[in-house]
């Protein structure tokens, strides 16, 4: 037999110790570690009779039909999900303050009951005056939804037992409390435990359910970003405050693709899709400067033209400064590496400031040669053309990869005027496509060596 002794646990994350601890090493916190008494060790139970015999389902018999979706009528919402959110599943939607959130709840509320069914939103975050006034801005008038000013979750459950609604949307999870549990409001140990709680409510009432997280400035959901495995669908809401343009990207998908994203942007009626998002995005560029380059991007299916910046200044560091907005810095460090080495390009004494604008996220390697000539062209300090586009990625020995739908991308720069696209093309290139083999060649073809 297995002596029981105790056991310390941290009353923030959750991590346990075989002894005390001033500060837990999981989530740092002070002072948080308390005495808990320990179940007997795995190892000392023995199979139990007494266990009912669960019931276990063939492959082939698994699965079904396909899940029913509820489609919610805004198109972009419904792309990236894939037709709609799946129904009896747990959704959550995270993004910085401000950016949007309850905004696109509020529409997707309003739409899906003018769809005919009914929605409960819980509004722990403001009150529903706030959430009302907001709604009639927004022309979200439907009486089929319901608002529930309640962050306690054991009072939400019961509130969804009794209206049973066929969306219940939860504004936001930081500010949803299980007093059952301890921890403070927000804190890693509260938020998993309300999670837990809205699956069950999702699973077990087939409810549709969709959570809202606050992502702190790190990037990181209330805390390590714990609720990502506990959920079904992981949404992302990006972009940039001062901008209009809000992209959703789906980071975690277990009823469909996580290629897809939504477009939006923010107006005084909220948020609303953009049909034409890659002459939004180069809408402010008038005049050639050096530094700039248009990147032919791909969005999952869809082609999407941004703006690549670069800046480089004279260091007056020891080690100079590389710094990234919607870029890896793993990525500029790599293209500056190979810059220096094939193209002859040196960075050395140099800062180097590299950029998507509008708050977009490129992560895609085809990113590389138009990052590439952005920096050649900072450096020399010569303009490129506003009427070039380049994509493609580089390797570490200089050789530039043809790139997916490479076709798509070469259409959506002509249809936003631009003549002249660099890349690495397989056969013979189109009218219109300069091909290069080489990070040498490209920096070449456009006029930026000595
Ligand atoms: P919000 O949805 O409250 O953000 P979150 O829930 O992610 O914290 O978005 C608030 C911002 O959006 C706020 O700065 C005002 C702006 N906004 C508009 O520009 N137009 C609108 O119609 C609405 C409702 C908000
Ligand atoms: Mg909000």
């Amino acid at each position: 037999m297995a002596r029981s002794r105790s056991e310390w646990r941290c009353s923030e994350c959750g991590a346990s110790a075989i002894k005390w601890m001033g500060r837990c090493n999981d989530c740092g916190s002070y002072g948080t570690f308390v005495e808990v008494a320990s179940a007997a060790s795995a190892t000392s139970r023995s199979l139990s009779p007494t266990v009912p015999i669960p019931d276990v389902v063939s492959l082939g018999e698994a699965g079904g039909d396909d899940a029913d979706r509820v489609a919610v009528g805004i198109r972009e919402l419904d792309q990236v999900l894939g037709g709609g959110f799946v129904e009896g599943s747990l959704t959550l939607l995270g993004g910085e303050p401000g950016i949007g959130k309850s905004t696109i709840l509020l529409q997707a509320a309003d739409a899906v009951a003018k769809s005919g069914r009914s929605v409960l939103y819980a509004c722990g975050e403001e009150s529903v005056r706030q959430v009302g006034l907001r709604a009639k801005r927004l022309g979200a008038t439907s009486d089929r939804v319901g608002l529930l000013p309640e962050i306690e979750i054991a009072r939400i459950e019961a509130a969804v037992a009794e209206r049973k609604p066929d969306v219940l949307i939860v504004d936001s999870i930081q500010t949803a409390v299980d007093s059952d549990i301890p921890g403070a409001q927000g804190s890693v140990s509260q938020v998993r435990a309300c999670t837990s709680r809205l699956v069950r409510v999702a699973k077990e009432l087939g409810v549709t359910t969709i959570i809202v997280g606050h992502v702190t400035k790190d990037g990181s959901l209330a805390g390590p970003r714990v609720l990502e495995h506990m959920v079904d669908t992981v949404l992302y809401f990006e972009g940039d405050r001062d901008h209009a343009f809000r992209i959703i990207r789906a980071v975690k998908n277990r009823f469909g693709s996580t290629s897809e994203i939504g477009i939006f942007e923010m107006t005084e009626r909220g948020l609303a899709g953009v049909d034409s998002p890659s002459a939004m995005l180069l809408g402010e560029r008038t005049e050639p400067a050096a530094g700039s380059i248009v990147m032919a991007a791909m969005e999952g299916s869809r082609p999407l033209l941004v703006e690549v910046q670069a800046l480089v200044t004279r260091s007056y560091l020891p080690s100079p400064k590389r710094f990234a907005t919607g870029i890896e810095v793993a990525r500029l460090n790599q293209v500056l590496g190979v810059l220096e080495r094939r193209a002859g390009l040196s960075f050395a004494d140099k800062d180097v400031y590299a950029s998507v604008t509008g708050g977009i996220r490129v992560v895609e390697p085809a990113i590389d040669l138009p990052l590439a000539l952005a920096l050649a062209s900072a450096l020399r300090d010569r303009a490129l053309p506003l009427s070039l586009s380049a994509f493609g990625e580089i390797g570490l020995t200089g050789r530039i990869r043809v790139a997916p739908h490479a076709p798509a991308r070469v259409a959506e720069s002509h249809s936003q005027g631009i003549d002249r696209t660099i890349a690495a093309w397989k056969g013979a290139a189109p009218q219109g496509v300069t091909a290069v083999t080489s990070i040498r060649d490209a920096v070449e073809a456009v006029g930026l060596t000595f």
